[in-house]
């Protein structure tokens, strides 16, 4: 047992320490292009969606177990390290055994909802199935699911139902994260075969047979979610390589990730239109691959340059890893609050990563940092929510929004930990109407201000200034000028 728990300590320690000074060809790129959609229930909920502006991604998964990253320590691809005394085939079995080990007896997906609500997040997004092709749902499509394991007895053994249940109460959109690759379906990595990489391991061309039966696999997965578990707004599909060839481009090259010749295309137009037959409005997001069925883009760990003029998100973790990852190193809540409000000027939504730990829990440093972000929200949201984007967003430390239906223009001002506000705050090319006041929604206080060279001059109400409380931005709110 003792040698178990070192040696599971070990991996974790060696393959995740390593995973770090490389960079990551695991993370997608911007995608370069976007088109629209025609059917006017998706161009409705892409509609409401974009109001939403932050939402909650969770990875749980069997990596949760040792916490390591997500899945990706099985893909033998080079900048993964792993310790040489372990031979890959002795990872991988190792790997998959954690199947036995995963027994979340305090999974109480109200928590997590009730922390999601309470950070002001709208959305959610779970992963119903990673890389490592273990179900979080109660799939008849194979064995290698939590439904079927220590687990199995649980009243909530279908884990993904009551994680969609319980948010679905709370209001969120719900979205299910599913991989497209899969690699522990034999049809993906064939086990006559060596698993060079993250692509499916044999020549598709040779063996159609083969790759139909991952197809069917794969659709009927999705054809479960779509149809036995509730209503849904987006399937958020990851695995940006599984596509067809044609589709292959820069950006999928830029990734570093070899590119087999043949395609691995798994008839999106059929999944999608199962789907939507289920789920009518449903957003498809296919990461990067262009065209219909990437409904809006997901840049990941990052923030786009500029404003883009089409529905983006970017996914960030709210530690370093997707996944629980003991003593991972957490973000501050200022910090995502800065990403949400740029985010948001640049037309985006944020989508936060947290990793629930495997007994089902959520990491304390995680809650009280969604708690920090709600309490900010909740004087400030009208700054984020229901808004979009306005010319010259951004003018030093401050950035824009507008929420054309109330008419009002919305100015976030960043502040650095213990920053002394200064007694004024100005900007210039956002003229206020005559006469209207301007409103802090920070402190709910109406301020002083004046137009004097072409720029708006707000002076502080003394309250802010001796304020023992250090927020991490202010907002203020205005009617524009005409
Ligand atoms: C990337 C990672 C994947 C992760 C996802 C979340 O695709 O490779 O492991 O789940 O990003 O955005």
């Amino acid at each position: 047992m003792m040698h178990k728990i070192i040696k599971q300590l070990f991996f974790t320690i060696v393959v995740f320490s390593c995973l770090f000074a490389t960079a990551q060809p695991n993370v997608h790129p911007q995608s370069e292009k976007y088109e629209w959609p025609s059917d006017p229930l998706v161009k409705q909920k892409l509609d409401q969606w974009q109001n939403l502006k932050f939402g909650m991604i969770i990875h749980w998964g069997l990596y949760s177990v040792p916490g390591m990253i997500e899945s990706w320590a099985l893909c033998s691809e080079d900048w993964i390290n792993r310790d040489s005394s372990f031979t890959y085939d002795e990872f991988k079995k190792w790997y998959w055994g954690l199947k036995k080990d995963f027994n979340p007896v305090k999974f109480d997906p109200d928590a997590w909802a009730t922390a999601g609500k309470r950070a002001g997040m709208k959305y959610l997004v779970f992963t119903t199935k990673h890389h490592d092709g273990f179900c979080m749902f109660d799939t008849k499509e194979t064995d290698f699911k939590i439904s079927n394991g220590p687990f199995k007895n649980n009243p909530k053994a279908d884990v993904a139902k009551y994680v969609f249940d319980a948010f679905r109460k709370k209001d969120f959109m719900i979205g299910a994260y599913f991989s497209k690759p899969d690699w522990h379906s034999e049809n993906y990595w064939w086990p006559k075969y060596a698993t060079a990489d993250r692509n499916n391991n044999y020549d598709i061309r040779k063996f159609p047979v083969r790759w139909n039966a991952y197809k069917q696999y794969t659709y009927n997965q999705i054809g479960e979610l779509m149809n036995q578990y509730g209503a849904m707004d987006i399937l958020w599909l990851d695995g940006g390589w599984v596509r067809p060839r044609e589709t292959v481009n820069a950006e999928v090259l830029s990734w570093g990730a070899r590119i087999p010749e043949w395609s691995q295309d798994i008839n999106m137009p059929a999944i999608a239109t199962m789907a939507r037959k289920a789920q009518p409005g449903l957003l498809i997001v296919d990461r990067t691959v262009h065209g219909p069925y990437e409904n809006y883009q997901t840049p990941e760990q990052k923030i786009p340059a500029g404003q883009l003029n089409y529905p983006w998100e970017s996914c960030m973790t709210l530690a370093n890893n997707w996944g629980w990852v003991a003593n991972d190193h957490f973000k501050s809540s200022a910090k995502i609050i800065h990403t949400l409000i740029e985010v948001a000027a640049k037309g985006g939504s944020l989508l936060l990563g947290i990793g629930p730990k495997p007994d089902g829990t959520l990491p304390e440093e995680a809650v009280s940092r969604m708690a920090e972000i709600g309490q900010w929200l909740d004087k400030n949201g009208p700054a984020i929510y229901n808004t979009r984007t306005v010319k010259d967003f951004h003018q030093e430390n401050i950035f824009f929004t507008q929420n054309q239906k109330l008419g009002l223009q919305y100015a976030m001002v960043l502040l650095q930990d213990n920053q002394l506000l200064p007694a004024a705050i100005q900007w210039k090319n956002h003229a206020a109407k005559k006469g209207t006041q301007i409103i802090c929604l920070t402190t709910g206080e109406t301020v002083k201000w004046k137009q004097k060279s072409g720029k708006i001059i707000i002076t502080l109400p003394s309250s802010l200034l001796i304020s023992a409380i250090k927020y991490p931005a202010l907002s203020f709110s205005f009617v524009p000028a005409d």
